[in-house]
């Protein structure tokens, strides 16, 4: 007997934290009955996610890519406007989904898998997971904001950790800064909101790097599939 979400999350389906959304939201069903978050389910049990049944025989093997996300794709693996998402980039019959998420029109490293556990590790703040990103913003920043920034502030009622923040150049001509951050949560619209609070908008965002991964190599909208070696770095993250 394993929990429902457990069983969705290890077939390649959907993150742990994914599973459970789709569980809240009604839309998995054992043997024909709404299921609950923490049913137990055993392999003679049949589970349907959004009319889709989970074939169990399915092969397990795990799948990770590393995408340079272009402009204008969704973060999802379905979109109900219809909208390209960064799944279609991908030459792939896996059920691959991105850890996490980065908005329509920002760019930069995206890893795609069909691991959930990997993911939930990945995602979790108590891992710390580095998340660099390069800002264009309006405006020439000032070192007190800098600071602001730096010392984590309020978005959303609630506060971000402390952070890094690098000015990397300014243009007095186009009244523009380009400014370095490395994260290690993912709130929504994090980096944004950050801007916002300090008064900055952001004119462009780009993710330079995600944990040990940059997407140096790649032009926007390439992948590349992650070697042994990289997926077992991963997993050693918040060892
Ligand atoms: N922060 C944002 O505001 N947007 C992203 O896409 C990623 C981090």
């Amino acid at each position: 007997m394993e929990r429902v979400q457990k069983v969705i999350a290890n077939l390649g389906y959907a993150s742990r934290r994914e599973a459970e959304r789709l569980i809240q939201e009604g839309k998995v069903l054992i043997n024909g009955n709404v299921a609950n978050l923490g049913d137990k389910v055993t392999t003679s049990d049949v589970i349907k996610i959004e009319g889709v049944t989970l074939d169990k025989t399915k092969s397990n093997d795990k799948v990770y890519y590393l995408l340079n996300k272009p402009r204008g794709v969704v973060s999802t693996s379905h979109d109900e406007k219809g909208r390209k998402t960064v799944v279609d980039l991908i030459d792939t019959d896996k059920r691959i989904y991105p850890v996490g998420r980065l908005d329509y029109d920002t760019t930069g490293a995206l890893l795609l898998t069909n691991d959930g556990e990997l993911t939930n590790k990945l995602i979790h703040p108590k891992n710390k997971v580095e998340k660099v990103y390069l800002a264009k913003i309006k405006g020439i920043i000032t070192g007190t904001d800098i600071n602001k920034m730096k010392n984590g502030l309020v978005i959303d009622n609630q506060k971000t950790s402390p952070c890094r923040v690098k000015l990397k150049s300014y243009d007095k001509k186009t009244n523009t800064s380009m400014v370095e951050l490395t994260i290690h949560e993912g709130k929504n619209h994090q980096v944004k909101k950050m801007f916002e609070v300090v008064g900055y908008d952001v004119l462009k965002l780009t993710r330079i790097r995600f944990a040990f991964l940059d997407v140096k190599s790649l032009k926007s909208g390439e992948y590349r599939i992650l070697n042994p070696k990289e997926v077992k770095r991963l997993y050693s993250l918040g060892e």
